[in-house]
């Protein structure tokens, strides 16, 4: 299995070398903390304000919803490549970016092999180089399958909520990967904050059991605030930036976006019934 996930790092530090391609990993300790819904609006993001050719790729293994939450029903899915299929036949392209969606229709995880999974990041090698972006989103926790999914990632975007068991659970994810892998390249995300100070908090405390324990400095993406309009337009089947792009949680959102393809943020557009309404919305 080792020599499997170095031959498979190798392959895959190669393969982005043409476009110079990111692959970028969304990850948590504990699951429900937003993973899904950031990988979403930060590809919706990434390729409509910043112009980037994006691939969202669904590694939720057990449970994708990405075509969910994008509203595509999709014929085909990941356990197709198991039957041969090319991912570039499964692919599809939604609101500016391109979605690989996960293994649906299984009936348990133990369906896929590790293996396949590597087989499967594998042959990512033939589509990546069509792509600035490859943003992964990946199963709560630390399994072979997500694991080998952030290492194979120059970056993890580690999201955790306020709450304590997110923070430990957080604090748990990084400290393997640093430990098994010596894996560092983590930005944490702090969602569903109440308001700055409990998300400056939060990223305070998972930054000070790091260093202490880790030795390790660790950097803050984002905080992203708490709000009602995420499942507001999740039960409508649209997504927050399409549909509120002045919303604060979205501003925050393009604020990380631009910090990571290092430019300034992108200003506002907000139509004129946007501005009357955020200003008369009291939520
Ligand atoms: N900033 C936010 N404010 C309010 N609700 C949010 C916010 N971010 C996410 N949510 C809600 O939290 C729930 C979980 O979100 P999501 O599915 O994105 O989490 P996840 O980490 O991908 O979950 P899983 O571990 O099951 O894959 C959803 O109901 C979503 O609408
Ligand atoms: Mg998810």
């Amino acid at each position: 299995m080792e020599e499997q996930a170095k031959g498979l790092l190798k392959k895959i530090k190669e393969s982005g070398i043409k476009r110079n391609t990111k692959f970028v990993a969304v990850a948590s300790g504990k699951g429900g903390v937003g993973k899904t819904n950031f990988a979403v609006n930060f590809s919706y993001v990434l390729s409509n304000e910043f112009d980037k050719k994006v691939l969202l790729i669904d590694a939720d293994i057990g449970m994708a919803n990405v075509h969910i939450l994008v509203n595509v029903s999709t014929k085909k899915t990941l356990k197709d490549i198991l039957n041969g299929e090319k991912i570039e036949d499964i692919i599809f392209s939604t609101r500016g970016f391109d979605v690989l969606p996960g293994f649906s229709g299984i009936d348990a995880i133990n369906e896929v092999e590790d293996s396949t999974v590597f087989q499967f990041v594998q042959n990512l090698n033939d589509v990546s180089e069509n792509y600035d972006y490859i943003i992964i989103d990946t199963a709560a926790g630390i399994d072979n399958k997500v694991i080998s999914f952030i290492r194979a990632s120059s970056k993890t975007y580690v999201i955790t909520t306020p709450e304590p068991t997110a923070i430990m659970d957080a604090y748990a994810l990084i400290k393997s990967m640093k430990k098994l892998y010596d894996y560092t390249d983590f930005r944490i995300v702090v969602n569903m904050a109440r308001n700055e100070e409990e998300g400056i908090n939060t990223f305070e405390r998972i930054k000070s059991s790091v260093k202490k324990f880790l030795d390790l400095d660790i950097q803050l993406g984002g905080i992203l605030p708490y709000t009602k309009n995420i499942h507001k337009t999740v039960k409508k089947k649209q997504i927050i930036t399409e549909v509120y792009p002045s919303e604060k949680f979205v501003m925050k959102l393009k604020h990380i976006a631009a910090e990571e393809v290092g430019q300034p943020p992108p200003p506002v557009k907000e139509k004129f019934w946007d501005r009357v309404i955020n200003f008369l919305r009291k939520d």
